[in-house]
């Protein structure tokens, strides 16, 4: 997958997405990731890239005529119309079924808005789809866009070693993931849970699928009951629940 960032702060964006499963991926070619600077497509002398806003106002509003030169920069590198996302509060907030969606696209173009946004003739001209990463505002949309960036890339074949990586996760099954261990089986007189060291596969499955279950109702009971209502719980699941109530 080719994912373009439109950004006035391209460094940034190229030092998150270098790093790490993300860079080792672009080394590899499982991931192209192309982070453009909107100030080098201004088209007037001072690389102004933004104004004040019409009717006054606090902030600046960014101007079209750079965002709309840069996409069309990145529509010719890349060949074809890439979906076009502005990351800005007023979005759909994220959720792993978008990204999933979004990873099934060969080429994604994200915009990053600062100060005030952009002109809103940019959004009706020109933007695909507008996503929030949560309801709080952040200065910019370059976090944003790295998040959704990383949450897409992760789920692009070839990016993480094993493809079990992302299926058992939480989100992606709809339930919190299992508690996880690893050595030494007592640390600080806290000891590793009895049916992780059994060896019995069948018995250590059981488990995590019990520890996911409470897990989720502890903490995210909307995504118990959602589980329930599109009936992915099972009779055994069910039955567990109703003998452990919570306390
Ligand atoms: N820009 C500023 N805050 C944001 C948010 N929460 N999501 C997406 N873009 C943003």
């Amino acid at each position: 997958m080719r994912i373009d960032i439109m950004t006035l702060f391209p460094d940034m964006c190229e030092a998150v997405m270098g790093e790490s499963i993300l860079g080792r991926a672009r080394k590899k070619g499982a991931l192209e990731v192309h982070c453009h600077q909107i100030r080098d497509y201004t088209d007037n002398k001072q690389k102004q890239v933004d104004d004040y806003p019409y009717g006054g106002g606090l902030g600046m509003v960014m101007y079209a005529q750079p965002i709309d030169a840069c996409f069309r920069a990145v529509c010719e590198q890349t060949g074809e119309r890439p979906h076009l996302v502005y990351l800005t509060p007023q979005g759909q907030v994220l959720t792993q079924q978008r990204a999933k969606e979004l990873a099934g696209l060969p080429n994604l173009c994200l915009l990053c808005g600062h100060y005030e946004g952009v002109d809103e003739r940019v959004v009706e001209a020109l933007v695909d789809e507008q996503i929030s990463i949560g309801d709080y505002v952040l200065t910019g949309g370059e976090l944003p866009a790295l998040v959704l960036a990383d949450c897409i890339a992760r789920l692009t074949p070839g990016v993480l070693s094993e493809e079990a990586c992302f299926t058992e996760e939480s989100h992606f099954s709809g339930l919190l993931e299992y508690p996880q261990y690893t050595r030494p089986a007592v640390w600080e007189g806290r000891e590793v849970p009895a049916e992780l060291l059994s060896g019995h596969h069948a018995n250590i499955d059981r488990w995590r699928r019990e520890q996911s279950l409470l897990r989720t109702r502890r903490q995210r009971p909307d995504m118990l009951e959602r589980a329930e209502r599109e009936g992915r719980l099972s009779e055994k699941d069910r039955e567990f629940l109703k003998l452990n109530p919570l306390d």
